[in-house]
């Protein structure tokens, strides 16, 4: 029997994988389709202080292996994910929560993060500075060491559970913006949100997005995401979730062996609602295959 269970900052947790945020709504959605307490947790859909609408149509293009949204972080705001949501999720999952949680200043961070700290459900913390999608926050705060610091400390300051901040790859130097969030308390880092991308539909001539920009996503930034996650495993010593791309057990093998303790799954999630399922299913033989008895061993492996 192979051990896919891995440590999470304290918290066990039974496989590494990890829908990620925006692609697997608040849970319950998913557990009208398998029992989503399969999983080792999922990260809710990125809340804000507010409720938002997110960006206007059309705000999805289709790519060769991958998409690009630009959904704007449309969400129903922190109190109603704790009046609404999170009991709805509680109906059908047993286990910690990752609450991801996005804002348009330090003090939006931080009002957000601490009304969720006192939920029992949540475990963990995915703070996202790196939305390619709205103006005036989101990545604003992850393309420079100074911001990223900055909202680290702040949220720091207001919760008990680990923090994890989710990284950008849209930077020149990924592993400086990732060693300020470490300097500054970050429990562990999240990596890579999507890659700004575009597409320009032939007939208009003109931006398939509304926005006309959005974040590329999908299996084809896969091997981005393995450079950045083992250019930063080698910067720090804090556990990284490493996502972008992965799709199959054999890809968050990879992952991990470029220094991922979990891995997230996102836009496999859209194209097949069972893709994490799947994942987990199939992980124990592809173990066995590459002789893996524990996954919590190959941690790093590749360096
Ligand atoms: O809702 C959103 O636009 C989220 C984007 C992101 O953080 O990648």
């Amino acid at each position: 029997m192979v051990n896919t269970k891995i440590n999470l900052c304290g918290i066990e947790i039974d496989n590494p994988i990890i829908p990620a945020s925006g692609t697997f709504g608040f849970g319950y959605e998913f557990a009208e389709l398998y029992d989503i307490n399969e999983l080792g947790t999922f990260s809710f859909k990125g809340t804000t202080k507010d409720p938002r609408f997110g960006n206007p149509t059309p705000r999805i293009a289709e790519c060769p292996a991958g998409m690009i949204n630009s959904v704007g972080l449309q969400n129903p705001g922190v109190d109603k994910v704790i009046s609404e949501e999170l009991p709805k999720l509680k109906a059908c999952f047993d286990k910690k929560v990752m609450a991801n949680v996005s804002g348009f200043s330090l003090d939006e961070y931080a009002y957000t993060c601490e009304k969720l700290d006192s939920q029992e459900q949540i475990g963990w913390f995915e703070v996202n500075i790196s939305c390619p999608n709205v103006h005036n926050g989101g990545m604003a705060f992850g393309t420079s060491a100074e911001a990223a610091a900055q909202v680290t400390k702040a949220v720091k300051a207001v919760t008990t559970k680990p923090v994890f901040i989710k990284l950008s790859p849209n930077v020149t130097d990924i592993v400086s913006i990732a060693k300020a969030c470490e300097e500054n308390g970050a429990d562990g880092i999240s990596m890579i949100n999507t890659l700004l991308g575009m597409r320009i539909d032939l007939k208009t001539q003109k931006p398939v997005i509304h926005n006309k920009m959005g974040g590329f996503s999908g299996s084809a930034i896969l091997p981005v995401a393995l450079r950045m996650v083992y250019q930063v495993y080698e910067a720090v010593n804090i556990p990284i979730i490493g996502m972008g791309g992965v799709s199959t057990a054999e890809d968050v093998i990879e992952m991990m062996l470029a220094g991922a303790t979990a891995v997230q799954v996102g836009a496999a999630n859209l194209v097949e609602p069972f893709a994490c399922k799947n994942i987990i299913d199939s992980l124990p033989a592809v173990m066995e295959k590459y002789s893996i008895n524990n996954l919590t061993d190959i941690i790093g492996g590749a360096h």
